[in-house]
C-alpha cells in the first residue's frame, strides 16, 4: 500500500522546518525539556512546530521565521508532553463538561470508557458517546465496553459481537474496555460472548483492558491467557509486580474510586524497569475533580509521595502511549509527533502555564482557551427510565413488600451485608434478635427499562437511619437501586427518579430532602460540572447526616449491582453469589 501523498508532503515540510528552510508557525525557546526516553530534563531547549505537529527539538538556534511565527519564550520553565490519560468514565458528567475541566490539568489525550452510555441505551449509545469525543479540542480515543453483567438479564440492551464491529474498526477504537476477570471464565452464551469478542478484538490488532482484582498466581494467568495485556486493579506491590512479572501495562489507578498509590508505593523502591506503569484515574467524580483536579492531583500525589519526577511523568507520556500504540503520534517531545504540550513552572511543581494540542493553545495562564464542541444526544436518551405505574402499590404493603415483610416477621432471612464501603458479604440475619437486626434496612432492584420486575431484599451495615435513597446509576447493571427503612421513602423516590430521568434521590416520607438529576441515560447530567459536584456534596451530606457512616454513600449503593466487586450482589432476580453467580432468594 502506497502512504498517502498528503502525509508524505506533511513530513517533507517538517523536515524542510527542522533543517532552517521554512519557519516554523510557532517556536517554544529556552525551556528546560523533559525527555521521555531518556528521563534526562534537559535545559535551554527549543521546540519548532509546524502544522500542530514538531519539526525540531533541541538546543536553542534562532530559526527562520516569518511574520507569522509566534515565539513563546518559556523562560527557564519545563516542557513535557500532554498528558495521557489511559482508562476513565465521564463520572456522572457531560462530555462538554469534562472536557472544559480536564485541559487545565493539562490532559491532550483520554482513552475512554463506554460502558456509561452502553448499559442503558445500547449501541446507539456507545455510538453517540462516541460520536461526542469527536472533534473535541483534545484528543479521544475509547474502547468498547463489553457489558457484561452479573447474569444474562443485566445484558438486555448488549449488541452482539457483529452489531459492535463498526464501532470497533473505527480508528479512534483502541480495544475491548475493562473486562473483570470472573466474567471471562463465564460459562454459557454469557461467558462465549465475552471471549469471542476479546479475540475478535486481539485478531484486529486491538487490545483487551483488564480488571484483575484480588486475582493472583494460576487463576490470573489463566485470564491472561485471553490476551488481556492491562490492569489498573492492583492495590499492593506486590500485585503489581506480579502482573508486571506476566507482561502487564499495569496502570497505579489513583481518582474518585480508589486511590491506591500509598498502597503500591513500594514498588518505586524496586530495582526494577518500569515503563510499563502507568497512573491513571479510572474516573473522577465532579466534586473531586474541582476541588483537586483530575490526573494533574494524581500526578501531584506521585510527587509528594517521592516518585521521582522522571518517572512520574514517563507514566503518563510514553509509557501509556506505548501500551496503546500511539507512540508514533504522542507521548513525546520528538520529531514528527504531535504538538501536544505544557510548560509548567519546574519537574517539582507540576501546575501547567500552558497547554497546547494539536499545536494550538487550549490553555494559557490561567485560561482556557479553547471551547469543547458541542454533543448531541436524542430525546430519547434522557427519558430511559421506565416503570409501570402499579409498582407502587406493589411496593406499599403489596406484591413486593410483602416477601420481605414476612420474613421479617418469620425471623432469619439473607441479607447483602456491608464489610467496607464497596465490599459486601452475605449474611443470615435473625430479625427477631436486636443484636442482629440493628442496622438492617430494606433493598429493592427493580428493573427500570420497563418490565416492573423487581426484588426486595436486605442491606446491613449501611447505617441509614431515615427515609430511602435511590440510584440509577448502577454499575454493570440498568436496574434502579433503592435503599430504604420504610415502604412510603421507598415509594417517593422511585416516583422522584423517575420524574427527573433518573439520578440519585433522597426522601424522607413523602419529602425529597435531596437530590441529584442525571438525565442523560439516567447516569449523567448536562449541567456545569459547579452545579452537579454541588447537587451530589449535597445529596451525600444529607444521607451522611442521617446515619451513613460511609465517605461517599453514592457510589456504595451504585456498585452493589456489579461483578466487579465480591461478594453479595444484587439483580432485579435476587442476590447474586459472585463466586458461582448462583441467584439466592431472601429466604435464609
Ligand atoms: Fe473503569
Amino acid at each position: 500500500m502506497k502512504p498517502c501523498m498528503k502525509e508524505i508532503e506533511k513530513r517533507k515540510i517538517l523536515s524542510e522546518v527542522a533543517l532552517g528552510n521554512i519557519p516554523p508557525d510557532t517556536v517554544i525557546a529556552n525551556g528546560i525539556l523533559f525527555n521521555v526516553f531518556t528521563g534526562e530534563f534537559i535545559k535551554k531547549q527549543s521546540i519548532w512546530i509546524k502544522d500542530g505537529r514538531i519539526a525540531y527539538v533541541g538546543p536553542d538556534h534562532d530559526p527562520q521565521k516569518d511574520g507569522k511565527t509566534q515565539v513563546i519564550d518559556a523562560d527557564g520553565m519545563a516542557l513535557l508532553p500532554g498528558l495521557i490519560e489511559g482508562h476513565t468514565h465521564l463520572n456522572r458528567s457531560g462530555i462538554e463538561e469534562f472536557v472544559r475541566h480536564v485541559i487545565p490539568g493539562g490532559v491532550t489525550t483520554v482513552i475512554m470508557e463506554t460502558i456509561d452510555f452502553g448499559l442503558i441505551a445500547g449501541r446507539e449509545g456507545m455510538e453517540y458517546l462516541v460520536k461526542g469525543l469527536e472533534e473535541q479540542p483534545i484528543r479521544f480515543y475509547y474502547t468498547i465496553a463489553p457489558l457484561c453483567g452479573l447474569t444474562p438479564s443485566e445484558e438486555i440492551n448488549a449488541p452482539t459481537n457483529e452489531e459492535l464491529l463498526p464501532l470497533l474498526k473505527n480508528p479512534q477504537c483502541l480495544g475491548i474496555g475493562e473486562i473483570y476477570w470472573g466474567n471471562i471464565f463465564l460459562e454459557g452464551q454469557q461467558g462465549e460472548r465475552v471471549r469471542e469478542l476479546a479475540s475478535i478484538a486481539l485478531e484486529m490488532g486491538k487490545l483487551v483492558e483488564g480488571h484483575t482484582a484480588g486475582a493472583s498466581g494460576r487463576k490470573l494467568q489463566a485470564y491472561t491467557d485471553f490476551g488481556v495485556s492491562s490492569c489498573h486493579e492492583p492495590i499492593t506491590d506486590e500485585e503489581v509486580l506480579e502482573r508486571l512479572r506476566l507482561g502487564y501495562w499495569v496502570m497505579i489507578r489513583e481518582g474518585s474510586i480508589r486511590k491506591e498509590l500509598p498502597g503500591v508505593a513500594g514498588i518505586f523502591k524496586k530495582k526494577i524497569d518500569f515503563r510499563r506503569l502507568i497512573l491513571s484515574t479510572d474516573g473522577v467524580d465532579p466534586e473531586e475533580f474541582l476541588e483537586e483536579g483530575y490526573l494533574d492531583a494524581s500526578l501531584r500525589s506521585a510527587l509528594k509521595l517521592g516518585v521521582p519526577p522522571q518517572l512520574a511523568y514517563q507514566m503518563v507520556t510514553i509509557n501509556v502511549a506505548e501500551h496503546f500504540g500511539l507512540d508514533h503520534l504522542i507521548g513525546s517531545l520528538s520529531p514528527g509527533k504531535m504538538a501536544d504540550l505544557l510548560i509548567i513552572p519546574s519537574p517539582e511543581d507540576f501546575s501547567p502555564c500552558l497547554v497546547m494540542c494539536d499545536g494550538k493553545i487550549i490553555f494559557r495562564d490561567g485560561k482556557s482557551l479553547a471551547e469543547p464542541k458541542k454533543v448531541f444526544f436524542p430525546d430519547h436518551m434522557f427519558h430511559t427510565v421506565t416503570i409501570p405505574d402499579d409498582i407502587f402499590s406493589s411496593i406499599k404493603g403489596g406484591a413486593l413488600a410483602e416477601p420481605a415483610v414476612a420474613l421479617a416477621k418469620a425471623g432469619k432471612v439473607r441479607a447483602m451485608e456491608l464489610v467496607s464501603r464497596l465490599v459486601t458479604k452475605e449474611s443470615i440475619i435473625d430479625l427477631e434478635k436486636p443484636e442482629e437486626s440493628k442496622d438492617v434496612i430494606m433493598i429493592l432492584a427493580l428493573d427500570r427499562l420497563g418490565s416492573g420486575k423487581a426484588f426486595m431484599g436486605f442491606l446491613k451495615g449501611f447505617g441509614l437511619e431515615r427515609g430511602a435513597y435511590g440510584t440509577t446509576m448502577s454499575w454493570d447493571s440498568p436496574d434502579m437501586i433503592v435503599v430504604g427503612c420504610d415502604t412510603q421513602s421507598m415509594e417517593a423516590v422511585i416516583g422522584r427518579l423517575k420524574e427527573i430521568g433518573g439520578g440519585g434521590v433522597y426522601a424522607i416520607g413523602k419529602e425529597i430532602v435531596a437530590e441529584f438529576p442525571a438525565p442523560l441515560c439516567g447516569v449523567a447530567s448536562l449541567k456545569p460540572m459547579e452545579i452537579v459536584g454541588e447537587e451530589v456534596k449535597k445529596l451525600e451530606a444529607s444521607l451522611r447526616k442521617n446515619g451513613v457512616k460511609w465517605g461517599k454513600p453514592a457510589l456504595t449503593v451504585d456498585t452493589l449491582t456489579s461483578p466487579a466487586i465480591p461478594h453479595l450482589r444484587i439483580t432485579h432476580k435476587g442476590y447474586v453469589r459472585l463466586k458461582d453467580r448462583k441467584v439466592l432468594p431472601v429466604e435464609a
